[in-house]
């Protein structure tokens, strides 16, 4: 079995790490992150949150999952079999993810289709919230199906099936390969048009114009630490996924170093497109950037057709190359989310990598049916905040007591630090990832949870508790059932 569960090569690794990272939180969440919270004083948290939690974190992830080159609630019940269930925790939430970021796919896939003839008309809010996705906040909304968004889904499904089917070099690592290079081209092609619209230095000055007094409003720090963990992907048991994949002498500690630069210089560079263009619309229609700017489903699917409506002619290039990138960019994430449930499954039950997937995959595309409906738009808002700021955060802070202190992650220093070119792990590491990574991330998890109760409506409880409950009766069954693997107890240090 390990053998269809390894990279060809280091490159394979990083390019597949990199395009999990890079994705929809990259392009439509970091450039409002950004503005909203200091401008160009929210790079002091942004560059501490990096150096403090994503690089040690992201270290200490790829780490323990070498060490054991097997699933992650593999090595949680080595490390300790009463925690077997926090291995499944976070493998299920993260696939839970999965299920509707297949939707936001699919919204995106029917607007590669509608760049090219400006689909949305003249009003974009109008089309997206009530003429495609017949949006309701009401519950009754389940029972109002939407064909068109369903097949859209479908089709993403159908083609991450056909990439994760596959043994793991031959799909993945040879689509990532291909994939994320092109997304980095096609956005300088983006941003460097953007840049040389008119008006452009006028979206630049307010992105940048810092507002340093905000850096003693303690919810930039939070913002910062946030972001870093979406945008990362760090703790999803996906970094620990990826790393078990690799073969003997990766050099973990500089692929960290790479994978964390490449993810934000390509926000970064993001956020330079996002507010030339910005700036280009405000100059044209005389409205303030800060009337403008959104985030999420609001920048893509709105602000963006709306500029492509002023741009003439260039928006029948710009406007189809915008939406694959953002095709391209989810495509990769979401292709990350399957694999740490996928590997503990096949790992577990001894099934081979293309039953597995299969399976999940068909399993999926029916459970995400019901995005496809006009309660779908209002139920994927729901779901995200639930899973990110609540579900995965906790799984996080418990991932990082368990591989801190009771795997003693100083066991792994001597090794790692011989394979680095680069940096060199000390003291400080063991530290920053037993004392101060622990506390941060309880602040950002107690601080996301206070924020999603309190700005929550009756029906958003109720989907929370369902969710609670869901979670909570998978987690145990995945742990209960009994292993058919007769190694499942059986796993070798390997460093
Ligand atoms: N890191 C991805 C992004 O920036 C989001 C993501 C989260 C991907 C969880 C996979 C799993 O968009």
């Amino acid at each position: 079995m390990s053998d269809k569960n390894e990279w060809g090569s280091n490159l394979s690794f990083i390019l597949a790490m990199v395009g999990s990272a890079v994705g929809l939180g990259n392009i439509w969440r970091y450039p409002y992150v950004l503005y909203s919270n200091g401008g160009g004083a929210f790079y002091i948290p942004y560059i501490v949150a990096i150096l403090l939690m994503g690089v040690p974190f992201l270290i200490l992830e790829y780490g323990v999952g070498y060490n054991y080159k097997s699933s992650f609630p593999k090595a949680i019940r080595k490390i300790n079999s009463k925690f077997e269930f926090l291995g499944w925790l976070l493998p299920i939430s993260v696939f839970i993810i999965m299920i509707y970021y297949s939707c936001i796919l699919g919204w995106d896939g029917i607007y590669v289709i509608l760049s090219f003839f400006k689909g949305w008309g003249a009003d974009p809010n109008t089309y997206f919230a009530t003429t495609l996705l017949q949006s309701t906040e009401s519950i009754s909304g389940i029972g109002s199906f939407i064909p068109v968004i369903a097949i859209a889904m479908l089709i993403s499904w159908a083609i991450v099936w056909y990439i994760s089917h596959k043994d793991l070099e031959e799909g993945l690592g040879k689509v990532s390969k291909i994939l994320v290079p092109l997304l980095f081209i096609i956005m300088v092609v983006i941003v460097v048009f953007s840049l040389s619209l008119p008006g452009a230095m006028i979206g630049l000055n307010e992105l940048f114009s810092p507002d340093w007094s905000l850096l003693l409003d303690f919810n930039i720090w939070m913002a910062a630490f946030g972001q870093i963990i979406f945008s990362l992907s760090l703790g999803m048991s996906i970094a620990f996924t990826y790393a078990s994949y690799t073969g003997e002498s990766s050099d973990l500690i500089t692929n960290t170093l790479s994978i964390a630069f490449a993810n934000c210089a390509f926000e970064n560079f993001c956020a330079l497109g996002v507010f030339s263009i910005l700036g280009y619309m405000s100059l044209e229609s005389g409205t303030a950037i800060a009337d403008l700017v959104t985030q999420g489903t609001g920048l893509v699917f709105v602000a963006y057709p709306t500029v492509l409506n002023v741009l003439g002619q260039y928006a029948y290039i710009i406007g189809p190359l915008f939406f694959i990138t953002v095709y391209l960019a989810g495509l990769t994430s979401i292709l990350s989310t399957i694999e740490p449930l996928a590997f503990s499954i096949q790992n577990k039950f001894t099934w081979s990598r293309s039953k597995t997937m299969t399976i999940l995959c068909l399993l999926g595309a029916v459970l995400s049916m019901i995005y496809a409906t006009a309660f779908g738009g209002t139920l994927l808002g729901y779901v995200d905040a639930y899973i990110n700021q609540i579900a995965i955060l906790l799984g996080v802070v418990f991932e990082c007591i368990v591989f801190a202190w009771i795997f003693k992650c100083e066991n792994i220093i001597p090794v790692l630090n011989k394979r680095s070119k680069t940096l060199k792990l000390g003291k400080w590491w063991t530290v920053v990832v037993k004392y101060i990574l622990p506390i941060f991330i309880a602040i950002v998890w107690i601080g996301g949870v206070l924020d999603v109760i309190n700005s929550s409506s009756n029906d958003q409880l109720i989907v929370f508790g369902i969710l609670t409950v869901i979670l909570i009766v998978l987690t145990a069954v995945f742990t209960k059932l009994p292993a058919t693997n007769k190694d499942w107890d059986e796993t070798e240090n390997r460093l």
